[in-house]
């Protein structure tokens, strides 16, 4: 690793024992990846994604008090991973209870962060490049984040530059303030070694696409053909979110940290084919595979036949329009099968920024109504413990049902479900 004279300081201790032990990790994390040396970071902020102060986390917690009583914080603000609580999404005394004994931590954590340099005190979601939050990466930025679907956003969508980093990693990036260049950091690692041709009938269901995409190419880097019948050619919204939920899906049912959309996204406009290494491989993806895909996913419920106690839509957060768009739908769903509420409780996710925002409007009193929560709790961390991981929870996310026994619908089939309480047949 070539260092600077500036960053040698700082591994030298010039800026105090913990910040020299925050670069030694730097070095030695981008020496196992082959980096020959430190570039900036230049994102106007962070991401991190260890949000929740689980009580048996005590190193963690040691850690942060080293950093801080030494002086070594994060030279810029920083959004976190959505909280792990939230008192209005339903649960049991029981678990009530478990909560509170878990996440024991999570007051004391919270402070943590926020001397450590936390965005603010809504700065708590896996979307935090919405525009409501205020942390949305430029094209080009080098950025030092985590979280796998925010990664997979700023590369793919915004045309930023980020490595898939562990938790803690990608603190001492903003820490330190750069990162060891290797991956996706460089224009080589940004070569698309896939081609996946979609040749479906009908526009394919983004979750289950970017599964396919994901448990195919892993960790390497797919330009996707054929999406722009479906999507167009413009990076309107729709297609940000439509992308959002795929590349989420891509990045935890394999571990896509960048796919590039022929005609749509930035550095495959700007690039076209070029983007391809030679001999990359093909993958084509029509409704037969894409149903094969679906029916492979295993049903982790004790009775698979249980009628479900709770329905997530949200992981990814949902953006202002999907929450407007699923408030209209579960509100006029319900009209029309001659419910007034809800038939599973059901919640529905965002950032904090965006629920409140939402929460002004007329679509949201009329949503309130029918026993909907608005929440912005992270689902994987309320399904993450025993009592709750077996409960028979439904969801449109394919990387909750990656990562818990929750079981996968699409969006049209969960809505059949919250709003007359049966499947689709
Ligand atoms: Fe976000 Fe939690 Fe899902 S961090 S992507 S809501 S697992």
């Amino acid at each position: 690793m070539n260092l600077t004279s500036q960053q040698q300081a700082l591994l030298n201790g010039a800026k105090g024992p913990a910040m020299a032990k925050v670069v030694k990790t730097l070095v030695m994390y981008g020496e196992c990846f082959g980096a020959e040396r430190m570039v900036p970071v230049t994102g106007a902020n962070g991401h991190l994604v260890t949000s929740f102060g689980l009580s048996m986390l005590g190193p963690v917690y040691d850690l942060m008090d080293e950093l801080l009583e030494d002086g070594a914080l994060s030279g810029q603000s920083f959004s976190v991973d959505p909280r792990p609580l939230d008192p209005a999404v339903p649960a049991n005394p029981l678990q009530k209870l478990l909560f509170k004994i878990m996440y024991s931590k999570q007051g004391d954590y919270e402070a943590q962060l926020r001397s450590m340099g936390l965005l603010d005190s809504d700065a708590f979601t896996c979307t935090c490049y919405q525009p409501e939050v205020g942390n949305r990466p430029r094209r080009g930025d080098i950025l030092s984040w985590a979280e796998s679907s925010a990664v997979v956003f700023a590369n793919s969508v915004l045309g930023a530059r980020c490595n898939r980093n562990s938790g803690i990693i990608e603190m001492f990036g903003s820490i330190a303030g750069f990162v060891p260049e290797f991956g996706l950091l460089t224009d080589e690692g940004r070569k698309a070694t896939w081609i996946i041709e979609v040749d479906c009938k009908r526009k394919p269901e983004a979750q289950v696409l970017g599964s396919a995409i994901g448990m195919k190419v892993m960790e390497d880097v797919p330009y996707i053909k054929g999406l722009d019948r479906w999507l167009g050619r413009e990076l309107t919204p729709d297609t940000q979110d439509y992308l959002k939920d795929m590349g989420a899906a891509s990045a935890s049912n394999g571990a896509v940290g960048l796919y590039h959309v022929d005609g749509i996204t930035p550095e495959a406009v700007e690039q076209g084919e070029q983007l391809i290494a030679p001999d990359a491989q093909i993958y084509r993806i029509d409704d037969a595979e894409l149903e094969r895909i679906r029916s492979s996913y295993p049903i982790m419920w004790k009775n698979p036949g249980a009628r479900p106690k709770l329905a997530f839509i949200g992981c990814p957060h949902l953006s202002s329009a999907q929450l407007a768009h699923w408030a209209d739908a579960i509100c006029d769903g319900l009209c029309a099968s001659g419910n007034c509420r809800v038939q599973v409780p059901t919640v529905l996710t965002a950032a904090p920024s965006v629920a409140d925002a939402f929460r002004k409007t007329v679509a949201y009193r009329r949503l309130s109504t029918t026993g909907t929560v608005v929440s912005s709790i992270c689902p994987l961390m309320y399904t993450n413990n025993p009592l709750c991981g077996s409960m028979p929870i439904i969801t449109n996310s394919n990387k909750l049902r990656t990562y818990s026994a929750s079981r996968y619908y699409t969006d049209d089939e969960v809505l059949a479900y919250v709003t007359t309480g049966k499947p689709i047949k």
